[in-house]
């Protein structure tokens, strides 16, 4: 029997023992830096001369290594790898896969800050986020395992006196995991080992912002046991890789996080049968955001600016959950605003050398012209109250920006930014309240700040999001206590964390043996 699951808790930053195991780690890792590091394909490490340079965002001159970048041979090859692997892999005990998952996890946990420092050095990760995404990893990996221990037996139906019938969850084959740059190896590890701890084999394609991570994640799960093939590392642009590994006819699911744009693409090629396909392909696809706090009337107007502050700028406001609309009760309004700036202006912003820098740089240049337009955009749009400037010469700084008095069909209300900046606007009643914050194509977290119980429950069954949080902010989620998924354009809503994640990688089989 393993022990109950549990979430990983976060690191104490108050005691000074580990701020000095931080460091060191991040010296460790800083002499680690410029390295070169190859595909992983059926265990084999394969160099190629085209490479994907990975850079520090905090300081883009600083190159964190070069990765070899995989062509359209090497996802073949990487399939014929999988399918070979498929066929044993799929065989084990699942216990003993699940084994697998609680190795990696306990390996991670004891390399925490090591890994922790790679992300801070890749992404430019506040040390708080970075060591919250370590966490995050171990929960995927220790949910998921317990997971298919659950499922392994299948799950009971009705029998008849001369009739036995069984229920079973069977692994599919080949899938192909594509994960964001965001949540590097959280999001990159849960994505891979729930449809792995299944059965399945998997083509992985990491972000190309942050591929030394995601290859740190695989020596992990080689390390703890994983079969050659089992997963592959194929590292490569989208449009050279991407579409191949999505429409390659033996690609039987598609697990997706990242961009809206993106994701409905692949969720439309994914669709199609190929010439020599003879099944559907599944898809998980897991989309952007447009969170929005409501602070209602009735509310604890410190405890609103504090989740609100915490929600829009934490990482920059780099999160598919992200606060990036407020929508106050026009009595409390100036109030909330008022506070939030005055927190906004407490925030430290710079390279995250120190637990004390809170908000990082952005991911890339990309990013920053993206964010630095919307900063534009907003003070055309409507009142720029704190912020609203940005300095690219050694890092990709944007500073906390807040507008307010948005009309709530404004592109900095509508279009996902994805950077530190939010935007307020006020309505007169909670049915106001709530149609403002679900007119938009998302619907993946959203907050209601109230301590009014008739408009919480109205909220509970009208505010149209995946994750919905009463009196606290819109980000966070704990695997195990907050499944995570949106409706609408956020995606399918597979619920990473959830109850039931694996069985998206899964078909269910029913036997049948009359007596
Ligand atoms: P992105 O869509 O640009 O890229 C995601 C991944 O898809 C990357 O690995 C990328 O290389 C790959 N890709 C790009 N084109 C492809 C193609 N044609 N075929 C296959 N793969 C392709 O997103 P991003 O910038 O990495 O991540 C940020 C986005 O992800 C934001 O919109 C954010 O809201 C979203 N996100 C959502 C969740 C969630 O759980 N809903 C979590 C994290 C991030
Ligand atoms: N799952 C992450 C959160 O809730 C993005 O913040």
């Amino acid at each position: 029997m393993v022990a109950p699951y549990t979430a990983e808790p976060s690191t104490d930053f108050q005691d000074a023992k580990n701020i000095e195991a931080f460091e060191n780690a991040l010296t460790y890792v800083a002499s680690e830096l410029g390295k070169d590091y190859p595909l992983i394909i059926g265990g084999e490490r394969i160099t190629t001369t085209d490479k994907i340079t990975s850079v520090n965002p905090a300081k883009h001159d600083e190159v964190i290594g070069t990765v070899s970048k995989a062509t359209q041979n090497h996802v073949d090859q990487a399939m014929e790898e999988a399918e070979r692997a498929f066929k044993k892999w799929s065989a084990w005990d699942p216990g003993a896969r699940a084994n697998v998952l609680f190795r990696a996890a306990a390996i991670t946990r004891r390399r925490k800050h090591e890994i922790s420092a790679w992300i801070v050095y890749e992404l430019g990760k506040p040390w708080k986020e970075a060591d919250g995404e370590v966490s995050e990893a171990i929960d995927f990996m220790e949910y998921y395992g317990r997971q298919m221990i659950q499922y392994k037996d299948g799950v009971d139906v009705k029998n008849r006196p001369i009739e036995n019938n069984q229920f079973t969850y069977l692994p599919m084959g080949v899938g192909v995991t594509v994960s964001p740059w965001n949540f590097p190896y959280a999001i990159l590890a849960g994505t891979t080992v729930g449809p792995m701890v299944a059965g399945n084999t998997i083509l992985l394609k990491p972000a190309s912002l942050t591929p030394i991570t995601g290859f740190k994640f695989i020596e992990i799960l080689e390390e703890a046991g994983m079969p050659p093939g089992v997963v592959n590392f194929l590292p490569g642009s989208g449009g050279e890789i991407g579409d191949y590994l999505v429409e390659h006819p033996k690609t039987h699911f598609v697990n997706f996080t990242g961009s809206k744009e993106v994701g409905i693409s692949i969720y439309e090629k994914a669709a199609k049968v190929q010439p020599g396909q003879n099944f559907l392909k599944k898809t998980a696809i897991e989309m952007g955001g447009k969170d929005t706090i409501i602070v209602d009337r009735e509310a604890d107007l410190d405890l609103a600016a504090e989740s609100i502050v915490q929600s829009a700028f934490g990482f920059s406001g780099q999160k598919c959950a992200s606060c990036s609309r407020v929508v106050a009760h026009e009595d409390v309004y100036d109030t909330v605003l008022e506070k939030v700036r005055i927190l906004t202006e407490e925030l430290t912003v710079g390279v995250p050398e120190s637990v004390d820098i809170y908000m990082g740089p952005v991911c890339d240049v990309g990013a920053f012209d993206k964010i630095s337009n919307y900063l534009e955009v907003g003070k055309q749009e409507s009142r720029l109250v704190f912020g609203g400037t940005s300095d690219k010469e050694k890092g990709y700084f944007i500073k906390p920006t807040i507008f307010a008095d948005a009309d709530p069909e404004s592109r900095i209300m509508q279009e996902e930014i994805f950077g530190p900046v939010v935007a307020f606007t006020k309505g007169t009643s909670i049915d106001e309240l709530i149609d403002i914050a679900n007119n938009t194509d998302y619907g993946l977290t959203g907050s209601i700040i109230s301590n009014n119980r008739t408009n919480l429950e109205k909220a509970r069954k009208e505010f149209h999001v995946g994750n919905l949080y009463f009196n606290r902010g819109c980000t966070a989620a704990i695997v195990g206590y907050h499944p995570f998924g949106g409706f609408k354009l956020s995606g399918t809503d597979s619920k990473a964390g959830g109850p039931g994640y694996i069985l998206h990688f899964m078909e269910p089989k029913t036997v049948s043996e009359q007596f």
